[in-house]
This record gives structure tokens, C-alpha cells and sequence, in this order.
């Protein structure tokens, strides 16, 4: 697969990131529930040092909710805070400043007793394009202050959001690239959207998909399409196209369609929870 991708700019955001930490008490990561790994930045946490931080695993309405635990008690094992979080019914959205002060509250009880007392925890969001960070803040601010976009990659400045007279939000200041020289990295990516589609091909990008997921989730893909599973995820593309009426020129299939229907129906849940990641995966991984 020719995945053509250029990470500008990498260096600019680690700066400007490392720049902000000295005004930041704690990092709110953000995941995709679905794809954890991939949906890291692998320099993040160099970046970041020994900042506290707490990592949200978004969209876990659309991953799977026993593989959604299973990364909860991964982190927990590596001492590290997770909440699987979904901003759209704002699941867990008010746990993350009781645990975020429970994570910083040997810092708290220091500043007390220095005698700060009333100033405000700040914390730093980051998390690749498309992970839902700008959803994510508004939800948590309950407003629309910060800016969403519906293309990956769409650039922000830096800006503070209140949220209350407890918690300020910073937004990652430029864009944190994910990592996909690897090609099941580059490829969940892709199947999540956090990758620019016009840089993929999307039929062969979907039978990559389908091979995937008729291993890991077959049912979903049976149940959906109600198709049977086959050997070649080309022939199958070709029957979720039949089934769906994306015939050109009489009777040929058309992939393209059949393709977008796939990927769309994934993205938005119809396929049912799917998460593409397990804590397993993580062993040679990290
Ligand atoms: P970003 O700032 O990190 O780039 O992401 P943004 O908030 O723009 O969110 C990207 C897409 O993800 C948005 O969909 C948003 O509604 C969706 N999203 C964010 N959080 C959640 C969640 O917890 N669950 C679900 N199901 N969706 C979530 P969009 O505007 O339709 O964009 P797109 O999917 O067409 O790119």
C-alpha cells in the first residue's frame, strides 16, 4: 500500500508544546478508544516528561466496551489514570477533574501550603487530528468555545478555555502528527479518519478492513451486510456492494461506492463497536 503522508511542522509543535508545559499542572491525552496505539503520538510522552497526566480514551461509545476495560486496567497497571470517555452523551466527562485533582494532589496540598490558594488547575490537551479534542473541550466547557472542524488537521492557536474557577484548558498548541511509518498504524488511522482520505486509496484501503475485521469481529460484517465471510475480502467488498446497489453500467460492482459505504458505516458505529486495538497488540509496540 502506498501511503504518502508528509509530517510537517513536528518540530514547531514539540516546541511550542514543551514551551507551554512550565504553565500546565497536568496533560489530558486523548486516545481513540478504537485504536489506543495508533492513535498515539510516539513522542508525546518525551515531550511531556514527567508531567502528570491522564489519558482519555474517546469515542468509547464506538469501541468495544470489554476491550475499553481491558485498556483501563492496562493503564492502571503501567500507574497510569485512563477514562473511557464519549463526548457525545458526555460519558465520564465528570469524572475527569475528581481524578485529575486525586492525580495532582500532592502538587495541591504543596501550593496550600505555600499559601496559593484559589488559583486555577491548568491542564493541556492533546491528541492527534480527529481524536475529538476540540469536542472533547467543548463538552467539558459546556459551550462552543473552541473550534471544531470536520477535516483532520484543522490548525488552532493557542488559547486558554475556563471551564470554572477551578480548571483552565489549553488546546495542543499545532498539530500533533501520529506516527505511520508503520503500516497497520498508518492503516487504522486511515480506517478511523485521523489520516486525510484523499491520500489513500479507499477500495484498497477497505479490503484491507474488511481482512482485518472478518478475523477479529466477522459477525459484525455478517450481521450488517448479511453477507457470508469469504477467503478474499475483494470478493466480499464486491457482495456488501451488491447488497447495497452500487452497480454501474448494468451489473458491474461499483468498488468505489461499495468502498465508502464500508468505511462510513465503521466510522459512524453501524457496524457496531469495533475496537481494532487490544492491550495485547501493545508488546513490541511501545
Ligand atoms: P479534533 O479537534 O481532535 O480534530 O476533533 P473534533 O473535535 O473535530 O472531532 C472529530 C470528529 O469526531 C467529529 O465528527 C466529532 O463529532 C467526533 N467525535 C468527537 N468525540 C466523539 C465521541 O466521543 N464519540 C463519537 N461517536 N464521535 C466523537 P464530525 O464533525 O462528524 O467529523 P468527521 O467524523 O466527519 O471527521
Amino acid at each position: 500500500m502506498n501511503i504518502q503522508w508528509y509530517p510537517g511542522h513536528m518540530v514547531k509543535t514539540k516546541r511550542q508544546i514543551s514551551e507551554s508545559l512550565k504553565l500546565i499542572d497536568v496533560v489530558i491525552e486523548l486516545l481513540d478508544a478504537r485504536a489506543p496505539i495508533s492513535s498515539k503520538n510516539p513522542d508525546i510522552d518525551e515531550i511531556i516528561s514527567n508531567k502528570p497526566k491522564i489519558v482519555i480514551l474517546n469515542k468509547a461509545d464506538l469501541a468495544d466496551e470489554k476491550i475499553n476495560k481491558e485498556w483501563i486496567n492496562f493503564y492502571k497497571s503501567i500507574n497510569i489514570v485512563a477514562l473511557d470517555v464519549d463526548c457525545i452523551t458526555g460519558k465520564n466527562i465528570n469524572k475527569i477533574f475528581p481524578s485529575i485533582k486525586n492525580i495532582i494532589k500532592n502538587k495541591l496540598q504543596k501550593d496550600i501550603n505555600k499559601g496559593i490558594i484559589g488559583r486555577p488547575v491548568r491542564a493541556l490537551v492533546v491528541g492527534i487530528p480527529n481524536v475529538g479534542k476540540s469536542t472533547f473541550i467543548n463538552k467539558i466547557a459546556n459551550k462552543s468555545t473552541a473550534q471544531t472542524g470536520d477535516r483532520p488537521g484543522v490548525t488552532k492557536s493557542k488559547q486558554w478555555i475556563k471551564v470554572n474557577n477551578e480548571f483552565e484548558l489549553m488546546d495542543t498548541p499545532g498539530i500533533l502528527w501520529p506516527k505511520f511509518d508503520d503500516e497497520m498504524v498508518a492503516l487504522h488511522l486511515a480506517y478511523i479518519k485521523a489520516i486525510k482520505e484523499e491520500i489513500l486509496d479507499i477500495v484498497e484501503l477497505s479490503i484491507k478492513f474488511i481482512d482485518e475485521i472478518k478475523k477479529s469481529n466477522p459477525n459484525n460484517l455478517k450481521d450488517r451486510f448479511k453477507i457470508e465471510i469469504k477467503d478474499d475480502p475483494t470478493e466480499m467488498l464486491k457482495d456488501i456492494g451488491r447488497k447495497r446497489g452500487c452497480i454501474v453500467a448494468g451489473s458491474e460492482i461499483d468498488m468505489y461506492r461499495a468502498a465508502n459505504v464500508l468505511m462510513e458505516e465503521f466510522r459512524i458505529g453501524k457496524l457496531g463497536r469495533i475496537s481494532l486495538e487490544t492491550p495485547n497488540m501493545i508488546i513490541g509496540v511501545e
